[in-house]
């Protein structure tokens, strides 16, 4: 079994940016800008987006956080969304999910110009992605996609099953390995909860891709001896023996299923650093066609 070490080809390719954007600036060039929204104060989301400005400014990116009050109207943050639509200086922005319960996520993500959506969540980024016309892919499958490249697994004509159809990872990593391309070119079964014969499928699969959000739910009896394992999961579960008294444990329980397969991502140190690095890639790639224009 090989481990495949997202949090290491993370630091490589995060070097590599750093680089180029270090060669930008040599040129006298300004260097990309991502801005994040977070609207209220929800713990994961503050994580998540203090991470990404982390990553921006290692890289060398300009970055800013705008941090917006829970209660806030619909209409002042899709006034805030044009703002940034309209702002040269911003190549690519995010607006944190969840949203306050009051707000419609639709109506915001459909309100950022498809060419800064560097998320991939705007229906013509989903659109492009399905067609295989350029456009921007969710970070966490085009993470998984850039992983399993550079590790150069060979994925065609294989049978790759995706557990769960999330507009996030689910169904757009589906699309993305079946594409005519290297990674690609499988034969894609999505699975979801509706589902029969879950574990008979999933003991079939030569890339089992698990993303259902629910902690070690693939065991040993559901993976092939071979198999490429990709795990998005990630919960804390209790461990009294932490001193923090939690631990953070993926969709595979990685300790019975790691004996048996070609190829598996720790959790944490896997998918997420990956998915982390894919959104740098997306935001120099946004930066890279506002320059052309
Ligand atoms: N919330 C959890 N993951 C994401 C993500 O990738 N993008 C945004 N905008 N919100 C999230």
């Amino acid at each position: 079994m090989q481990l495949l070490n997202g949090k290491a080809l993370a630091g490589t390719i995060r070097n590599e940016i750093r680089e180029e954007v270090g060669q930008l600036i040599s040129k006298g060039q300004r260097p990309p800008k991502l801005v994040a929204v977070l609207v209220g104060s929800d713990g994961p989301s503050q994580t998540y987006v203090g991470a990404k400005e982390k990553d921006c400014t290692e890289v060398g990116f300009d970055s800013e956080v705008l941090h917006l009050s829970e209660d806030i109207s619909e209409a002042e943050l899709l006034n805030t969304v044009e703002q940034l639509n309209e702002d040269a200086g911003v190549d690519g922005f995010i607006v944190q999910l969840p949203l306050p319960s009051h707000m419609n996520d639709q109506r915001i993500l459909e309100a950022i110009r498809a060419d800064k959506d560097v998320d991939g969540f705007h229906p013509e980024n989903v659109g492009k992605m399905a067609l295989g016309l350029q456009g921007f892919v969710p970070a966490t499958p085009a993470g998984i996609v850039e992983l399993l490249k550079r590790h150069q697994i060979d994925t065609e004509g294989k049978l790759c099953v995706v557990i769960g159809r999330s507009s996030i990872v689910g169904m757009p990593m589906a699309l993305l390995m079946g594409k005519n391309a290297q990674p690609g070119n499988c034969t894609v079964v999505q699975t979801h909860s509706r589902t029969k014969d879950l574990k008979g499928i999933c003991a079939q699969a030569d890339i089992l891709i698990a993303a259902l959000g629910r902690p070690r739910f693939v065991g040993e009896e559901m993976v092939k001896e071979g198999a490429v394992v990709i795990d998005v999961g990630i919960s804390r579960i209790e461990d009294p023996a932490r001193k923090s008294g939690f631990r953070l444990v993926g969709d595979v329980d990685f300790e019975a299923v790691a004996q048996k397969c070609s190829y598996i991502t720790p959790v944490p140190g896997g998918v997420g650093p990956m998915t982390r690095t894919a959104l740098l890639q997306n935001t120099l790639q946004a930066y890279y066609r506002h320059q052309e224009k």
